[in-house]
Formats: C-alpha cells, sequence, structure tokens
C-alpha cells in the first residue's frame, strides 16, 4: 500500500521543506498515475504539460541515437522528479521516459509548478541544486564514454546504481535491482553480449555478486569518488 500522497510529496526531493498546508494543496493539484514495466511515460519531442515525481519504482531517461538505438542518460527513482526541462524553458520534452519497474508517479500541471517555484525559493533551490547534480553526472558519463574501456564503464555503472539506488543492508553490503543487460548496455554504449560476458568478470573480481534479479556491492564502494 502506497503511503498518502502528502507524505509522499513530503519526503520527495522537490517538496520536502513546504508547510502542511501547502502540501495538502499540491497533493490536492496532483494526480497519480500508474505505468507498466517498460511502458512510455512520455515521448522525446513531445510538448511538455506536467512535472512527474516517482512514487515507487523507477525509470530510464532514454534518448534515441541515429542508429535506432536507445541510449539511456539517467535512471530515477522514488522520491526523485522529471519532465521540469519542457517546463522551465518552454521546449518539447529533451528526451523519452520509460518505467524501467513498474512504477507510481503524481503529476504536478505547469500551472502549479510554476506557482509553486515562484511562492517558494526554497523549492527553485532545490530544482537548480539537482540539475547541478545531474550535469555532474552527464559530464561523468561522458567522460566514461571517452577514457574508460567498456569493463571500467561497466564497474563504473555498478558503483554509480549503487550510490543513486542502492539499499544499505547494515552488513557491509548494498544491495540493488540490476536493470536487464540490454538496459545496462544502453547505458554505457556497449552490446547486451559484451555485457553478459564482462558480468562474469566483474563477479571474478569481486565487485559485484549476482542473485537473481539483485545485485549486491560492498558498502566502501558508496564512498569512492565521482557520481
Ligand atoms: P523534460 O525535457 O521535460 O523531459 C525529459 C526529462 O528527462 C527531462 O525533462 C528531465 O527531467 C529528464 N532528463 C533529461 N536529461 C537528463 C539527464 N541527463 N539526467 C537526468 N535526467 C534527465
Amino acid at each position: 500500500m502506497q503511503p498518502p500522497l502528502k507524505d509522499l510529496l513530503a519526503g520527495s526531493q522537490l517538496f520536502g521543506e513546504l508547510a502542511p498546508n501547502e502540501l495538502d494543496v499540491v497533493a490536492r493539484a496532483a494526480e497519480t498515475r500508474e505505468f507498466a514495466r517498460d511502458e512510455t511515460i512520455f515521448a522525446m519531442q513531445e510538448p511538455g504539460d506536467g512535472l512527474y515525481v516517482i512514487a515507487s519504482g523507477r525509470v530510464k531517461v532514454v534518448v534515441s541515437t541515429t542508429g535506432g538505438k536507445e541510449f539511456i542518460l539517467a535512471t530515477l527513482g522514488p522520491g526523485q522528479f522529471f519532465g521540469e526541462m519542457a517546463l522551465l524553458d518552454d521546449s518539447p520534452r529533451s528526451a523519452s521516459v520509460i518505467a524501467q519497474l513498474p512504477t507510481s508517479a503524481y503529476r504536478i500541471r505547469r500551472q502549479e509548478f510554476d506557482r509553486l517555484i515562484e511562492a517558494h525559493p526554497g523549492i527553485a533551490r532545490k530544482l537548480l541544486r539537482e540539475l547541478s547534480l545531474r550535469l555532474r553526472r552527464a559530464n561523468a558519463q561522458m567522460e566514461s564514454l571517452v577514457t574508460l574501456d567498456v569493463v571500467g564503464r561497466l564497474a563504473r555503472y555498478f558503483i554509480s546504481l549503487a550510490k543513486q539506488h542502492g539499499q544499505i543492508l547494515g552488513n557491509g553490503w548494498v544491495a540493488v535491482r540490476r536493470p536487464t543487460h540490454q538496459d545496462i548496455a544502453n547505458s554505457i554504449g556497449t552490446s547486451r553480449e559484451t555485457v553478459t560476458r564482462l558480468m562474469t568478470e566483474l563477479e571474478e573480481r569481486g565487485l559485484v555478486v549476482n542473485e537473481g534479479k539483485m545485485s549486491y556491492l560492498r558498502e566502501e564502494v558508496l564512498r569512492s569518488e565521482g557520481e
């Protein structure tokens, strides 16, 4: 069962600092939407009419390459938001957003979003902070693509996945739900077959332990540098 919308908003990245009465206003203006795994939430180039906040699940932010392949720019999880760029710069959606797991999100219309950032400078500050973090990650991703070999990119991918979506188990390990080999390949610019082959190498090096749908990494990777 999901907690009430107001509690979800209070725990989200952007709206955490709002007073209870403002949270009520936002909760009343928000629409809850459910998406099946692999369902497209919106497509690149569509006009943007709202901001989404993830309640549960995980989404991938995707652009199509000229060869018709998918390149995954980022994955976002509970409490995080997406769809702000088209609202901020009045341009079409910069990427497609697709549910990577069954996902529940709430949508806040453009008008309400504009009102909130004008009325609450704290929200605008959090938004800018998160946009800076995403730019840092995009820079790191670019650097990885240019400077690392595939196994290096795969190792960095898992560390970043654990930092962003991992759950600390308290016994020295971090657990993370592993994306499909195809999604991993589409995040690091290689083929699914290469990911499948190199996963064994990471296991042999002791960086990742895979069990069922989960991967486990040592907790100290969370203290490594970079995004
Ligand atoms: P928008 O352009 O409205 O629709 C696509 C959304 O994907 C975009 O807003 C952001 O919320 C998100 N997005 C685009 N690029 C990135 C990125 N590099 N990292 C994380 N999120 C992104």
